[in-house]
């Protein structure tokens, strides 16, 4: 079983977007895709209603998902972390202690453009156009990603 970790700040808003369209992309018997946040703030909630909105815009369901912390566990409960932001980055970093753990975290964006370093724009406070955008960026990665790994 390979085993996908979306990451973002607060885990309401990009990241349940994340795991939501990867989920839809792959063999779930064969990918196990979760996501979690740096932050603990909004732990437990569901997903932002603008982000169960687009999601639901586009055929997809993450009502059943609850924010949770990223936790350093996650390093090796995972085979490979993606951040969606530079600060994401730094944060997940900052509890690794291995290489190993280190090479498992990549900005989502990279997968597309490598080398580039784009990050996915927080679309809290802004407004729906923002969570349309996200959403966008994120079906292309994740793209990507399905056929990167071949389920
Ligand atoms: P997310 O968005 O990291 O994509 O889930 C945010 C959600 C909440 C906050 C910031 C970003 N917040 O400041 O509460």
């Amino acid at each position: 079983m390979k085993k996908i970790l979306m990451v973002c700040l607060g885990n309401i808003c990009r990241s349940p977007l994340a795991e939501g369209i990867l989920k839809s992309k792959v063999n779930n018997t064969k990918v196990y895709v979760d996501s979690a946040g740096t932050s603990a703030t909004h732990q437990g909630e569901l997903p932002d209603p603008r982000s169960i909105e687009v999601a639901q815009k586009h055929g997809i369901d993450i009502t059943d998902q609850r924010s949770r912390p990223f936790s350093k566990e996650d390093f090796s409960k995972f085979d490979l972390i993606y951040v969606m932001d530079q600060s994401n980055l730094n944060n997940v970093l900052h509890l690794s202690s291995t290489t190993e753990d280190k090479s498992k975290v990549k900005l989502i964006m990279d997968e597309l453009l490598p080398n580039e370093g784009q990050e996915v724009p927080d679309p809290y406070y802004g407004g729906e156009q923002g969570f349309e955008n996200v959403y966008q960026m994120l079906d292309k990665a994740c793209e990507k990603i399905s056929l990167k790994i071949g389920d």
